[in-house]
């Protein structure tokens, strides 16, 4: 049994043309201190409304004499992600007197993140940014990676920029802070992870599934670090998802995507009602099916993705007879090139391969595997 080496700061270094370290632990705040740069004479932190009073404590620890720092508050969830938003804190910035070597603070979930990291990129051809992501599935995957986006009318994540930050803090004592549910939800990317390319994520929440979902456990900080260093070495050897494949030796970051196609398409059939995590967990399942069905991948492995979701209360299974709206949606999908569909697969664990437009007949088949009774 493999268990979590006891708690205390880690650090996550990912490589680049500007590497970067993601740092993991509790009570970092002398962290952020230590990367600020003393050219910063000014810090905007970007925030939702749920994190006023914690970016208000924030403001203050970082205030000094020779450094002026402010709070930018902007719409919770998704509604940040318009240009209207970025028109918004770009117009504070600028009203403010933001030079190049000043700095933006992104400090909360995925979508405060992608927005921050987005005006940082933006203003000024690029002023510096530290990542301070506040929910699971932020520290483990949207702030980690350098992707910045926005969403417009015609779809999600549509205009963005590759942005590294200069660091990433994953202050895990806000995680209890969370929806247990959206907790649960993030789990979904962390056991992506384990099964993509770390399996001792899988023995570990296998090993106690009531620790893996306590977030002030040390099981999840160990979570944390492994999952961001998968995420980490992904990117590191496909840095800008380059058109053809990563150069030599090195993994696509498709494999990212493990789960995620189904996930897309059932997030579109649910008008984005259900949970990212929860779509992702019925879309690692179909995928497991998918791949055992192609003569892939061994039951036992199969049966695993079954047991490891349930075990921290992820959903398996979908409502029957929407295949063909599902199917469409996945032909809709933006990662699907020349109408071909694209799936994350398993030969085994941490194999992952990218199966192209397999068999209809098959497809079909995994889709009844994971019907709801
Ligand atoms: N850039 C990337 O590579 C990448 C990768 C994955 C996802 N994403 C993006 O991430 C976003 C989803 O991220 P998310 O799930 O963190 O959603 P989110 O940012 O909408 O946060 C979810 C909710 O939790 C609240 N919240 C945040 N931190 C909290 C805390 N500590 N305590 C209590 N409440 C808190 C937020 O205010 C919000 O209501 C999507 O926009 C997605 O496109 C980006
Ligand atoms: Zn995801």
């Amino acid at each position: 049994m493999t268990s979590p080496p006891k708690q205390t700061k880690q650090t996550v270094t990912v490589a680049g043309d500007q590497p970067y370290d993601v740092i993991i632990g509790r009570d970092l705040t002398a962290e952020i201190v230590d990367a600020l740069p003393d050219s910063a004479a000014k810090v905007a932190i970007i925030h939702p409304p749920t994190l006023r009073d914690s970016a208000a404590q924030m403001r203050d620890a970082l205030l000094t004499d020779a450094r002026n720092v402010i709070t930018i508050e902007i719409p919770d969830g998704e509604a940040a992600k318009t240009t209207a938003v970025a028109d918004y804190c770009w117009s504070v910035l600028g009203q403010s007197g933001f030079t190049r070597t000043d700095m933006v603070i992104g400090f909360g979930g995925g979508a405060t993140t992608d927005l921050a990291g987005f005006v940082a990129a933006t203003w000024l051809r690029g002023v510096q940014l530290i990542q301070i992501p506040t929910t699971l599935l932020a520290m483990v995957d949207a702030a980690v990676g350098g992707k910045t986006g926005i969403n417009t009318e015609q779809g999600k994540n549509l205009v963005g920029c590759f942005y590294p930050p200069r660091a990433v803090i994953a202050d895990l004592a806000v995680l209890p802070g969370m929806p247990a549910l959206d907790f649960v939800s993030g789990l979904a990317e962390v056991i992506k992870c384990g099964f993509i390319v770390d399996p001792v994520i899988l023995e570990l929440i296998e090993a106690d599934p009531s620790a893996a979902v306590d977030p002030t456990s040390d099981v999840v900080a160990e979570l944390v670090r492994r999952s961001v260093q998968v995420k980490a070495d992904v990117v590191a050897s496909d840095l800008t998802e380059a058109v053809g494949g990563p150069s030599a030796g090195g993994v696509s970051r498709e494999v990212l995507n493990y789960g995620h196609t189904l996930a897309h398409a059932i997030e579109r059939a649910e008008g984005y009602k259900w949970r990212h995590g929860a779509a992702v967990s019925v879309g690692m399942m179909y995928v497991a099916q998918l791949a055992s069905l192609g003569g892939r991948l061994s039951d036992e492995v199969v049966e695993r993705h079954r047991n490891i979701l349930t075990s921290v209360g992820l959903p398996t299974s979908y409502t029957d007879g929407q295949w063909n709206k599902l199917y469409d949606a996945m032909k809709l999908d933006k990662k699907t090139r020349a109408d071909i569909l694209r799936f994350v697969v398993l030969d085994d664990l941490a194999k992952p391969v990218i199966m192209e437009g397999p068999d209809p007949v098959i497809m079909v088949a995994a889709y009844n595997e994971i019907i709801s009774d």
